[in-house]
This record gives C-alpha cells, structure tokens and sequence, in this order.
C-alpha cells in the first residue's frame, strides 16, 4: 500500500524521484505527488491519477531541487483526489510529509487541532499527523523533537518521511507496521518504502526496524528508535537485479511472471531436493528442527493467494507427515484469541513478508509461546525477520498485482516442506525419492503448458463475455479452484466463486445455465469419477464446461466443451500445473475486456493497512 521514495544528495531529486515512484506504483496508483525542498522554499505538485498522469502535468525538468519526497497513494482516507494526495503539508507550509499506514486516533488529534484554530484541506489521516507535527514544532523549534513527539501520540502504522525547508538539509523517516528502507549511495540517500525504487541507484540498503527512525544528510546518516535510543544499523545488499523488476519485451507483468514459472519454481527446490535420499535439505529451519519433529499441530496463517497455497499445503503436510493441520485467514487468527501452545508450530505465508494481517497474526503466535516459521518471498522483509526460521520462496520480485508465481513457489516450498517433515515422522525414503523426483520434472511440464497458452486464449476469447464463472476443483484441487476464482475476479472484474465440486449440489448449482461457465479441475486421481459426475451435473443443466485435464484422459472430451491439458503427474502436484492454465485463462480474460492487469482497480500488491 502506497509507495514512497525520498531523495537528499547532489542530483536533481524530482527526475529521480518519479523513476521510483514508477517502479513501486504496484503498491498503489490512484494518485501520485512530489515535493521539492529548494531556495528556502517548498514546491509540491500532486494529482489524481498514476505517476504518469502527474509527470503529464508538470514538466520534471523544472522541479528543482537536491532534497525531496514522492508518494504513490492507495486511498484509505479520502477519496482519490488531488487534495487528498500526498505529499502533506502543515499549516505553515514549511513541513511536508508522506505517509504510508493509517493513523487509527487521527480524528481525536483533528478534532484537538480544530479547537486550535488549525485548518485541513484534506480528508485524509495523514493530513492530521502534518499538521500536528508543525503545530508541535511551533513550541519545540526542532523538527526531529517534533515528529518524535507526534508518533508517540500516534496510534496505528505508518510509514512516513518528513521534509522542511526549517532544516532543508535532512530528511526524517520513521516506521511502524510499514515498512521503509534506505538506500546508501556516495554523498546521496534514498528512502523507500521497497528497494524497487533505490536499485537503480545502490545496492546497499538498510532496513529500518519496528518504532525505529532515520535522520538522513548528504554527508551520513544516524538510526534511533523513535523513543531517541540509538540503534545499530546494518548494512545489507539488494537480493536482486534491475532486469527483474522490468517488463523484459512481455506487454504486462503478470504475463512475465507467469512466463516465468519454469525458472522460478526450479529455484525453489535448487540446492534443496536431495532426490536420491528421497529428502529435502532446507538450511532455513535447521534450528527449529527439533520443534518440528515433536510438534502437535501446524497452523498456518496467511491471506489471499497465500491461504489458497496455505489449504494446499494442509492437505500435503498431512497426507506426507500425519500431522494435523489448520489453515487460518490471519486476519481472524489475530483477533480471536487463538488457542496456541508451545507444542504449536505456526507457519505464516506471505509474498510481500508485509502483509499487516499476517504479521499481526505471527506476532500473536509468537507472544503464546507458538515457533513461528515464514515462507516469504521477498528477502529482509518484516515477516521474514520476525519468524524464528524460514524458508524463502525464491520467486523474484512479483510486480503484477495479481500473485502469479509467488502462488506456484509456495505450493513447491510446501511440497518440500512436507517432505521434510514426513521423511522424519515415518515416510519412506523410496516415496520420499519419487515425489522428488517428479518435483524435479515440473518446470519441464510448466515449460510445456506454456507453450500451448494459444489453446487457452481462444477459450479466454469465447467466454470474455461472461458475467460469471464457477470453478470447481475436489482434494488438493479445491484450492486451486479457489485462485483460480480468485485471479479472474482480481483482474477481470467478473464475478467468480471456487468451490469444493461437491459442493456445488448444495446450493451453487442453482446458478447453472446456458450461460454459466464452469471450469473444472479435473486430474486423473483417484476421484477422477466423481468429478466426472459433477462434469455430468453441470451438462445436464446446459452449463458450459471447461476442463483441466491430462494429456492421458481420453474420456474428458465426452463430457466437457473445452479441455485444457497438462502433463500428467503425481496428485499432490496437480495444483501446481492446473494453476498455470488458469493464470493465463484470468490474463488473456482481462487484456480482451480491456482491464488494466497489472494495476486492477481498489487493489495494491501489499496489504500493509488492516
Ligand atoms: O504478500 P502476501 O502474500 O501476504 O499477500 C496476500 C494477499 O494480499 C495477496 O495474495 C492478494 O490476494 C493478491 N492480490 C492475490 O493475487
């Protein structure tokens, strides 16, 4: 949720500032703003709209200035307006501010502020904090004193970083619940809210801590806690390359990433799948080893496309390792009092690693005395810090809103997961060797699916129309007809459920006409009959039936309209090979209605807001 990106050193701020503001628009796009510190005085320029519709009206190039802020807003408080956008002034004009997070007591601290006499032009929290800090800095003539003094009063997350032309030589950064980093250049800083926007300019980064703040010059920087401790901070290098947070030739990044399978699920299981002793070597959780062995129960807590890999890896862990396991929206975890041991081990699944849920949810787990472990994606992010061990999932950056190949290198860490932790309760080596084994064939049969992505545009081009989708799946596919649902609504617009196959006789089934299509993943396993007969329900109701099925059915196009086919592989893996084809459905789906795929409407690649 919304992207910041300020700049002190000696190149012009603004040009720079808007690059990043580019690369981190993912994370929010309905308006954008800059502010430039320069002369003794203040310049912002903020709009409704993306980046690109603020770089439209004003001309970069005349924006001066060697100190500044940029914001890409994901709207929370106020309607996406131009006045509601960021950056934030006080009522002096002489403090500017963005902020990321939401400040839950901003109306008793308004309300304090109206009774002063103070004024806003905005709807938005943010605002409010502004003010605040410029009201505290008529008293305390110091501006660091001042934000300090103002985020103690502050309830909530935030994100913010504060510019003004009373100390037009420093910058000012604080976090809570939302993350920032910093960029160390040569004579220059950035401060972000992801390293998208600095990896143009450094490698080197600091990740700022919980309730931690920064004060930035041209000529260093000091960390301290926001209660004026010092803190030591340490210098870390990005974990990826510019090229990876590029479009690389695809027309959007969601078609990149997708492309992108073979590679990033090979990365998942590389130097990790130990195939001939049918076991899995993950370095990550070596200190928690012992946990895992005695443990009672697995929770594990995750949201949106990471529950639907979470319900994958339940039915894996327990069909590998015999252990009982619960799959929990964080976001009811956290608040309903969760029965949790220390015999618990509590896995949370995140690609951002900053989702607010889930992190609230890991936190909790923590505080009952539950080993908490993380499978996120992206390298130093707060979840991965926070869990006691960790497995990263090795995708890359993941641009396009919609999760593509995050999902796919979750359900391959949980395989192995899953194999590890059977292979020390009691599964054998030889099953253990042969689920490694056709792990190791998947990027081939992704490869393969891939290539036949002509098959699944012409269906996306017949059913483009279509108000509503039904996706069925049974086993380890009824989550995977849940993300399938999940990407058409995302992207597209259309309404889509995912259900358990079964279920759709009780109850979904009285939506099923000649206009309702019904995708059905539809593996050769041991249920493959039934599902076959809920194919036959949905005919006799004159639905239309696409099915995922493998390259061995030879039955399939007796019942379905449309068949899409995979490899043929183990039933436990399924999920991972029928995503592909219902990724590419959900893309080519929104490119022929004309939706913006990579930036759909109301939504932000990381949920850091409650
Ligand atoms: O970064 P996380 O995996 O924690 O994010 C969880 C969800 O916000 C995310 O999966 C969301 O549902 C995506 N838009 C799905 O495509």
């Amino acid at each position: 949720m919304c992207g910041i990106v300020g700049y002190i050193g000696t190149k012009q701020a603004a040009p720079l500032i808007v690059q990043g503001l580019k690369r981190l628009e993912y994370r929010g796009y309905d308006s954008a703003g800059v502010c430039l510190l320069a002369d003794g005085g203040i310049r912002i320029e903020k709009k409704a709209g993306r980046v690109m519709d603020l770089e439209r009206a004003v001309d970069m190039d005349q924006l001066h200035g060697t100190v500044g802020v940029g914001h890409t807003r994901w709207a929370t408080h106020g309607v996406p307006n131009d006045a509601n956008a960021h950056p934030h002034t006080d009522q002096s004009g002489t403090i500017a501010l963005v902020h990321n997070g939401i400040i839950e007591n901003y109306l008793t601290i308004k309300k304090k502020l109206l009774n002063a006499g103070y004024t806003f032009r905005s709807d938005t929290d943010s605002e409010v904090l502004a003010v605040f800090i410029g009201m505290l800095y008529e008293t305390l003539q110091d501006l660091e004193q001042a934000v300090r003094t103002a985020l103690a009063e502050v309830e909530g997350t935030f994100g913010i970083v504060v510019i003004s032309t009373h100390d037009p030589d420093m910058i000012i950064a604080a976090r809570r619940g939302s993350p920032l980093i910093l960029g160390i250049g040569n004579g220059e800083y950035l401060v972000a809210s992801d390293a998208a926007a600095v990896i143009a300019h450094t490698r080197q980064v600091v990740y700022l801590n919980e309730n931690e703040m920064a004060i930035l010059r041209r000529d260093g920087f000091q960390t301290k806690t926001i209660a004026n401790i010092d803190t030591h901070s340490v210098v870390e290098e990005i974990a990826f390359e510019l090229e990876q947070i590029e479009k690389g030739g695809f027309e959007h990044f969601m078609l990149k990433e997708i492309y992108e399978q073979p590679i990033t699920f090979r990365d998942g299981f590389r130097g990790r799948l130990q195939t001939e002793e049918g076991t899995v070597k993950l370095g990550g959780l070596a200190t928690v080893r012992e946990k895992l062995q005695s443990a009672k129960r697995i929770i594990i807590t995750a949201c949106g496309t990471s529950w639907h890999a979470a319900l994958v890896g339940e039915y894996l862990i327990e069909a590998l390792a015999r252990v009982p396991v619960e799959v929990e929206y964080a976001s009811e975890f956290r608040y309903r009092n969760p029965i949790i041991s220390s015999d618990d081990v509590v896995i949370a699944i995140s690609q951002s690693g900053e989702t607010a849920d889930t992190l609230a949810a890991i936190r909790e787990a923590k505080l009952k005395g539950a080993t908490v472990i993380g499978m996120v994606n992206v390298v130093g992010s707060t979840i991965a810090r926070e869990t006691d061990a960790g497995v990263y999932l090795h995708a890359g950056p993941e641009i396009g809103v919609a999760s593509t190949k995050a999902f796919t290198s979750q359900l391959c860490v949980l395989t192995q997961f899953a194999l590890y932790m059977g292979r020390m309760r009691g599964l054998s080596a030889e099953e253990g060797k042969r689920i490694a084994q056709e792990l190791e064939r998947i990027p081939e049969y992704i490869s393969m699916i891939l290539e036949r992505a002509d098959d699944v545009k012409a269906i996306a081009h017949a059913y483009a129309h279509a108000s509503n989708f039904l996706y069925l799946g049974r086993g380890y596919n009824f989550p995977a007809a849940l993300e399938g649902a999940l990407k058409l609504k995302e992207i597209s617009y259309i309404h889509a459920e995912g259900y358990p196959a079964a279920e759709m006789k009780h109850g979904p089934i009285a939506l099923i006409d000649e206009n309702m299509p019904v995708v059905f993943i539809a593996p050769h396993d041991e249920i493959y009959d039934k599902i076959v007969s809920n194919i036959e329900e949905v005919r006799a109701r004159n639905g239309r039936v696409i099915a995922i099925a493998d390259d061995e059915d030879t039955y399939i196009e007796n019942v379905a309209n449309h068949v899409l086919r995979v490899p043929r592989t183990l039933p436990i893996l399924t999920p991972i090979l029928a995503s592909i084809p219902l990724q590419l459905l959900a893309y080519y789906i929104a490119v022929e209605r004309g939706c913006n795929v990579d930036m759909p409407r109301n939504l932000a690649k990381s949920v850091t807001v409650e």
